[in-house]
């Protein structure tokens, strides 16, 4: 009797403790409402309206645990259209909530909304949100962060406080109509007016004192900083006077530990680091700068955000304390920008491994770069000759979306027919010295071209920068994947030399990475997400150009390798 009683008690308490193991795993269900909405705002002496998430700029921060779901009510109360994207975020199987308008999703109307429902499955780290649809991301955007599991400590000692730090451009005239100009002229866009940390300039520019970032802290302590570059086209330096910085994570994918005083970020990138304050009060403030990397041809704003880091005293005022100065590398250093890149590597620790595909299925190269559409009949334009406008491309193909259905709809419902075609170059039709001399010719063609892959196929991507109308950086982002970096180099890429070099052991794994100027960049990835996926260079004026293109990756047979149906409330096109 007393045995059956305690074996059964045993087994009860077995089962309570799985059951609390598994709803730990599973975890819980976090609502959100996202109310886009007008705000007015002055920033350099100018009061302007903008478009913003329940009147906050930046927006607010959403918070999960690895293993939550989220549920986010967008409510449009504006008159643009409007989408968010949920960047980094895998949405396994959930593609109808990545949030691309005419990708995945027709736009929010006016007075319509959109749950977004997705869950974050084997991801923790830094992301982000941002509107996806011409310019609105400028002044919509907002930091994402899962933090592990609940008992789960980060591979690295735990902070004492961990601080967002978004990186953003502000434009004193209305983005969308910069964007609007730049697209009928052909010129380039008007260059933003300042950079800002979390919205704000700092003191380096005119009435923008007021307007500084300060982060306030405790001398002797660690700082888990997860910085995110939100600017719409610029590259970044980043660095803070007499502090190093410990890099640990980019992309919400762990790192192996390094140390510098400068970071680099291309728009879309995160990155965590460590700042380990001084150990005892020091008579000083400290500034921190962020400033453009830059090689391309056009102007941009060159322009530097100071915000302070400041050591909280008891007793003194920081009224009286000089405020040192750093440095950061020359605007167009490349070099700066390859030896940092090359610093990131996996974790690839046990409980965190490289999952890098060793075989290859598939390999595809394709050109990214810029390049020119003619200008209409009866009208001069402004690119980089009067009779052509500025255009951009992957494998020579500008790409256009659709505006009446996305591409994941169409698809989903088997009449992508009229809406794309699935003949995308697997490599240039043309091939050229791609880093040297450009050809005459630099017209690129239009189209809505897809790649179609199966599910499970292993990709081997070189992604190839050109030099026409001039060498630049490209930070390429991909929708629903994390890649893995296999390789990178300058000049044209050598197949029979470059794979030699691979590295398959420790590669860093993230969702966008810099095909370097002038060079080249290998990934991998694994296509075990069915759904339609944008990839696209993360300079949002590029994007615009129509430098992107998308996946479709087709169903598996088993019925956890499916793309699940649309929510009820999906958005009419
Ligand atoms: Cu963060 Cu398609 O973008």
């Amino acid at each position: 009797m007393v045995t059956w009683v305690f074996h059964y008690l045993l087994v009860a308490f077995l089962i309570a403790i799985s059951y609390n193991i598994d709803a730990a795993s599973a975890g819980i269900t976090r609502h959100y409402q996202f109310d886009i909405q007008l705000k007015n705002i002055t920033r350099l002496c100018k009061t302007k309206t903008i478009v913003t998430v329940n009147g906050k700029f930046p927006g607010p921060k959403v918070t999960a645990r690895e293993g939550d779901n989220l549920q986010i009510k967008v409510v449009n109360h504006v008159s643009n259209n409007i989408s968010i994207h949920w960047h980094g975020i895998r949405q396994l199987r959930s593609g109808w909530a990545d949030g691309p308008s005419y990708v995945t999703q027709c736009p929010i109307r006016t007075g319509q909304s959109y749950v977004y429902n997705f869950t974050v499955t084997g991801q923790r780290g830094t992301l982000w949100w941002h509107a996806h649809i011409q310019w609105m991301r400028a002044t919509v955007y907002g930091p994402l962060i899962i933090l592990p599991k609940l008992h789960q400590p980060y591979p690295f000692p735990k902070p004492y406080k961990q601080v967002p730090i978004m990186f953003g451009e502000w434009f004193n005239a209305d983005p969308q109509a910069v964007l609007q100009q730049a697209l009928q002229t052909g010129a380039g866009p008007n260059a933003s007016d300042a950079h800002t940390f979390n919205g704000l300039p700092g003191p380096l520019y005119n009435c923008s004192t007021k307007d500084t970032y300060k982060l306030m802290v405790k001398p002797g302590k660690t700082y888990l900083l997860r910085l995110i570059n939100a600017a719409l086209n610029d590259e970044l330096f980043f660095t803070i006077a007499n502090h190093t910085l410990t890099v640990v994570e980019a992309d919400a994918c762990y790192v192996k530990p390094f140390q510098t005083n400068t970071v680099l970020l291309g728009p879309g990138q995160t990155t965590n680091v460590l700042l380990k304050t001084k150990p005892i009060y020091p008579n000083a403030t400290f500034y921190m700068l962020a400033r453009p990397y830059f090689t391309g041809q056009g102007t941009i704003d060159n322009t530097t955000v100071a915000g302070i880091l400041q050591y909280q005293h008891h007793s003194k005022s920081s009224k009286n304390l000089s405020t040192i100065k750093p440095s950061l590398p020359p605007i167009n250093s490349t070099s700066y920008a390859a030896n940092f890149t090359k610093m990131f590597r996996s974790l690839a620790s046990s409980t965190f491994p490289a999952n890098v595909p060793k075989t290859v299925d598939k390999k595809y190269f394709f050109t990214v770069g810029l390049g020119t559409n003619p200008c209409p009949k009866n009208q001069t334009c402004q690119g980089p000759t009067n009779t052509t406008k500025f255009a951009a491309s992957i494998n020579n193909v500008s790409f256009i979306l659709p505006n009446k259905t996305s591409l994941l709809q169409s698809y989903f419902v088997g009449k992508s027919n009229n809406v794309f075609m699935t003949d995308f170059p697997t490599a240039p039709i043309f091939p050229f010295n791609y880093t040297g001399t450009p050809p005459n010719n630099t017209m690129v063609s239009r189209g809505t071209k897809v790649v179609v892959l199966k599910y499970n196929t292993t990709v081997e991507l070189v992604l190839q920068g050109t030099s026409i109308l001039g060498i630049e950086a490209h930070p390429i982002h991909l929708h629903g994947f994390n890649f893995y970096v296999v390789g990178q180099g300058f000049g044209n890429f050598n197949p029979a030399r470059d794979p030699k070099q691979y590295n398959l052991v420790d590669p860093v794994e993230r969702n966008t990475i810099n095909v370097p100027s002038g060079g080249w960049v290998a990934i991998r990835f694994l296509a075990d997400n069915p759904g339609v996926w944008l990839m696209h260079c993360h300079i949002e004026i590029h994007l615009s150009w129509g430098l992107t293109m998308a996946w479709v990756v087709l169903d598996g047979d088993l019925p956890n390798q499916k793309l699940l149906p649309p929510p009820s409330d999906f958005p009419k096109c």
